[in-house]
């Protein structure tokens, strides 16, 4: 039987890409035929990403990538229609969090929460536009979570308010722009079990706070995450558009 791959002739751009989710989205688009394009401001890490995933028969390049800079997006997608001369798909993914509850927070650090989890893919979004309009149309894909969709009392505040913004962004794309056949969605995995992740489950009190409030009983793996994606931006989710799309063993539902 022929192997269909299935983001075959598509272009994406990944941010956040140099490690952990992003990093792993990169590579399962990579696996399905697609040319990935890695933003991050981390370039050692990022290179060393793309060395992965060309070893493993993938096409990949590395971008630095300052999400909360426009001119560094406008760059970017000046490069990727230089070299792959066109985009598919733009997973805006870079994000942080800077730990500290509302009474504690700084007002600077939350301007800094905005600018990449907010400024980023606002920025991104207005930019990539014009690119996927020529194309004929695309997929983007905002990462949230599910401190974007309900209230977490495990979280910050400040957490929650961007990610929350980036579930109405993401909404308001996907109705003004289905007109030119782009579709919008957003992911909101639950925790994640990253090696920081795993090492903190040491802790009983940590362990039994985020596995309790997961039905399914186990964290996200980055695969569970990078899987959501795939279907997100393939041709198999063409009429699914302006979803948020919880990653969440039914965290959410709860
Ligand atoms: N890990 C989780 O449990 C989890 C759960 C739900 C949602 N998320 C979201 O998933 C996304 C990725 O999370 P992760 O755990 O892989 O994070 P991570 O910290 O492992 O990786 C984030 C990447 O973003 C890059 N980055 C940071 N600022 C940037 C900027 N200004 N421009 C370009 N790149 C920048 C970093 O260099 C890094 O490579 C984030 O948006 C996060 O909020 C994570």
């Amino acid at each position: 039987m022929r192997a269909v791959y299935r983001l075959e002739k598509k272009v994406a751009l990944i941010t956040g890409a140099a490690q952990g989710l992003g990093a792993a989205i990169a590579s399962r688009f990579a696996e399905e035929g697609a040319v990935v394009f890695l933003g991050d401001l981390n370039a050692e890490a990022g290179s060393n990403t793309v060395e992965a995933i060309k070893s493993n028969g993938g096409k990949a390049f590395f971008l630095t990538l300052n999400v909360t800079n426009e001119q560094s997006w406008i760059d970017a997608f000046a490069t990727i229609e230089k070299e792959a001369g066109r985009l598919d798909i733009l997973v805006n993914n870079a994000g942080i969090n800077i730990r500290e509850p509302i009474e504690e927070m700084k007002a600077e650090n939350f301007d800094t929460m905005l600018g990449v989890n907010v400024k980023g893919p606002f920025l991104g979004t207005k930019h990539v536009i014009p690119l996927l309009r020529k194309g004929g149309g695309g997929s983007i894909i905002n990462m949230s979570s599910v401190c974007g969709l309900v209230g977490h009392r495990y979280t910050t505040e400040a957490y929650t308010v961007t990610k929350g913004a980036v579930t109405l962004l993401t909404k308001t794309i996907a109705v003004r722009y289905a007109k030119d056949n782009i579709r919008c969605n957003s992911l909101h995995p639950s925790t994640v079990e990253t090696d920081l992740v795993a090492e903190r489950l040491k802790d009983p009190q940590f362990r039994s706070e985020r596995l309790g409030e997961v039905p399914l009983g186990r964290l996200a793996t980055a695969a569970d995450v990078a899987n959501a994606a795939l279907f997100l931006a393939s041709d198999e989710a063409a009429f699914i558009n302006g979803v948020a799309f919880p990653v969440d063993g039914g965290t959410t539902a709860d």
